[in-house]
This record gives structure tokens, C-alpha cells and sequence, in this order.
């Protein structure tokens, strides 16, 4: 099964697609999760895109799609894809389309996740974020079993730092002028399924995996 995660800043896909990657044995591929750790790596491409990221603007889709690419071509061990974060832009879901199309690997699943904006910002402000095994948390609504420590790897939680209000404000204007385009991209291929982000998080994975069915 091969699926792209789509939803605005916040909705949900960083959570949703462990979970489900896991229980479909899909490879989680999350364009934010590999910029960061190319970052930490203090990579060419880290240092490239770092203060794209810290500003809450998108990386240039040339250096995306290279890096997208090249990690998609390890799908083939698994029993497909799982892409969180990606594409963002239409020459980023054009560039997959052709990869795809040349390799003979179809997208089978768009599942777009949507949640009202007040909600968003409420999630993305209090979210915590393992940066050693990319799990998310948040104080309120999803918080780790010892305070400020990781359930999955122990390591310390941390905020990212474009979780402000005023950097989380600029990523949801950029969603909706670059991003949303993408959705149209793959309605007009007939593979969009949404569904409602809001509620408990078990019952929204059941919503994905029966999405995913139709
Ligand atoms: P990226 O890391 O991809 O960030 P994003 O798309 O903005 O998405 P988020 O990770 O903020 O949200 P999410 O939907 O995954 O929500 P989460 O599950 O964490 O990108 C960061 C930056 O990298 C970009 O701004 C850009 O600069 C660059 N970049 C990345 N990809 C790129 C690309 N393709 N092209 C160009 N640039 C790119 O949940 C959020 C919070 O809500 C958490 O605290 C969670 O615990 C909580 N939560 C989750 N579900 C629920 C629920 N049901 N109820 C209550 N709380 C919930």
C-alpha cells in the first residue's frame, strides 16, 4: 500500500503516520523528521534548509525532491510507502508522479486530514517532540508517561522551534497558498479520501485505515 498523509501544519500526519506505518508495515517517510535530522547532522543540505525551516518557509523543491527520492528507493524492503510532509507544492507532487510512474508503483491512498485552524494552533503550541526518535506529544492532549521524557526512546522532549504562534501563523498561510494546490493535484486523479482529524487519536487511525479501503 502506498499513501501520502496531506493535512495543514498540525493536523495530525506526524502522529497518525507512526502508528499506522507500524501497523501496515509501511516506510514512514516525513519530510520534516529527515530535514531535521539532516540538520542535526549539520549536513550540506541541513545547513541549506535550516533557515527556510526556522521561518516557516518551504525548502526549494529541487533539493526535496533529490532528497525524496532517494529515500523512497528504499520502499522496496517493506509493504510500501507511508509520505508525511510530502509533496507540498505541485512540482513536488508532479516530480513523485513521474518517479512513481517510472518505477511502476502506483499511489494508491491520498488521505487528507482536517481540523479547524483555532485547533491547530492549539496543538502545534504545545507539542512536544522526541528529536531522537521523531515521536510527537503534547502537553495537554497526548502527554508522555514521565513528564518531558520520550515513552519510545527516553530521551528528552523538546519544542521545535517553529512551533511559535507567529512562525505557526506563516505555515498555515503558506499551506493554503502552496499546499492546498496539491490536493486539487490528486482529486483530479480520483485518489482523495478526507477525513475529520478531530478526536481521539486511536479512533482517527481507524478513520485512515478505512479510508484507505474504499
Ligand atoms: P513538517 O515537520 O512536515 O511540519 P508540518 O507539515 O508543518 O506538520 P507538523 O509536523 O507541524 O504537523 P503534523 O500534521 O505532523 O502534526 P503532529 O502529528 O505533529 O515541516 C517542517 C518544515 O520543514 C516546513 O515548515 C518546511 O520548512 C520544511 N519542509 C518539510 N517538508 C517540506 C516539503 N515537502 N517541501 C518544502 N519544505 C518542507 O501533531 C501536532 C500536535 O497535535 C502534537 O503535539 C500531537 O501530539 C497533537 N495531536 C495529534 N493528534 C491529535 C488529536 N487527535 N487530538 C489532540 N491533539 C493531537
Amino acid at each position: 500500500m502506498n499513501l501520502i498523509l496531506l493535512g495543514p501544519p498540525g493536523a495530525g500526519k506526524g502522529t497518525q503516520a507512526v502508528r499506522i506505518a507500524e501497523r501496515k508495515n509501511l516506510l514512514h517517510l516525513s519530510s520534516g523528521d529527515i530535514l531535521r535530522e539532516e540538520r542535526k547532522a549539520k549536513t550540506e543540505l541541513g545547513l541549506q534548509a535550516q533557515d527556510y525551516m526556522d521561518r516557516g518557509a518551504l525548502v526549494p523543491d529541487d533539493l526535496i525532491l533529490a532528497m525524496m527520492m532517494s529515500h523512497i528507493e528504499k520502499a522496496g524492503a517493506y509493504a510500501g510507502f507511508l509520505l508525511d510532509g510530502f509533496p507540498r507544492t505541485v512540482a513536488q507532487a508532479e516530480g513523485l508522479d513521474d518517479l512513481l510512474k517510472s518505477k511502476k508503483t502506483p499511489l494508491e491512498h491520498v488521505v487528507k486530514i482536517d481540523v479547524p485552524r483555532d485547533a491547530l494552533l492549539d496543538r502545534l503550541t504545545g507539542r512536544l517532540y522526541c528529536p531522537k526518535c521523531g515521536r510527537t506529544y503534547h502537553t495537554k492532549f497526548s502527554p508522555p508517561k514521565e513528564p518531558g521524557v520520550c515513552d519510545n526512546s527516553g530521551e528528552p522532549l523538546i519544542r521545535r522551534a517553529d512551533d511559535t504562534v507567529e512562525v505557526v501563523s506563516e505555515r498555515l498561510e503558506i499551506y493554503e497558498r502552496q499546499t492546498a494546490p496539491v490536493v486539487d493535484h490528486y482529486e483530479r486523479q480520483g485518489l482523495v479520501r478526507t477525513v475529520s482529524g478531530v478526536g481521539n487519536i486511536n479512533q482517527i487511525s481507524e478513520r485512515i485505515i478505512e479510508a484507505c479501503r474504499e
